[in-house]
């Protein structure tokens, strides 16, 4: 699967979310183990609580048992289209995932042209091993 199969559907994933309270759609979409598997934020009445779609996808690949996570798609499809990265990066919380879970996967994100590691987005982790 080409980038930009995996980019297209996350975006298509990020149709598919939760978002009542921000009404921001986002959606992820990641291979794993040779399988493709898509996740999309999910926001409930207690803010804080609200999931996001990298960390949704991630839960849903090693529900399935993958774990050889290479490619990680996010599409915030609510950016407008000129938003900086800042509108469109993984949060604090999905980088740490993202370094426990996928620490080997490239990383792309809609509409910035770049792949990144996760060393680019969250330097300096916490790594217990
Ligand atoms: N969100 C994600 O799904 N992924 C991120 O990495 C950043 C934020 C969601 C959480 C919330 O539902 C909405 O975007 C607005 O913050």
């Amino acid at each position: 699967m080409s980038r930009e199969e995996l980019v297209a559907l996350a975006r298509s994933a990020a149709q598919r979310a939760h978002c009542p309270y921000s009404h921001f759609h986002v959606g992820a979409a990641l291979v794993a183990g040779g399988k493709v598997y898509t996740g999309v934020n999910i926001e409930i009445s207690s803010y804080g609580l609200t999931l996001c779609a990298e960390r949704s996808a991630l839960a849903a690949a090693y529900s399935d048992g993958a774990r050889e996570v290479t490619e990680v798609a996010v599409a915030c499809i609510d950016a407008p289209a000129d938003a900086p990265l800042d509108l469109r990066t993984p949060c604090g919380a999905c980088r740490q995932w993202l370094v426990d879970l996928a620490p080997h996967a490239i990383i792309y994100i809609d509409g910035d042209a770049r792949d990144f590691t996760i060393e680019d987005l969250l330097p300096y982790p916490f790594r217990l091993s």
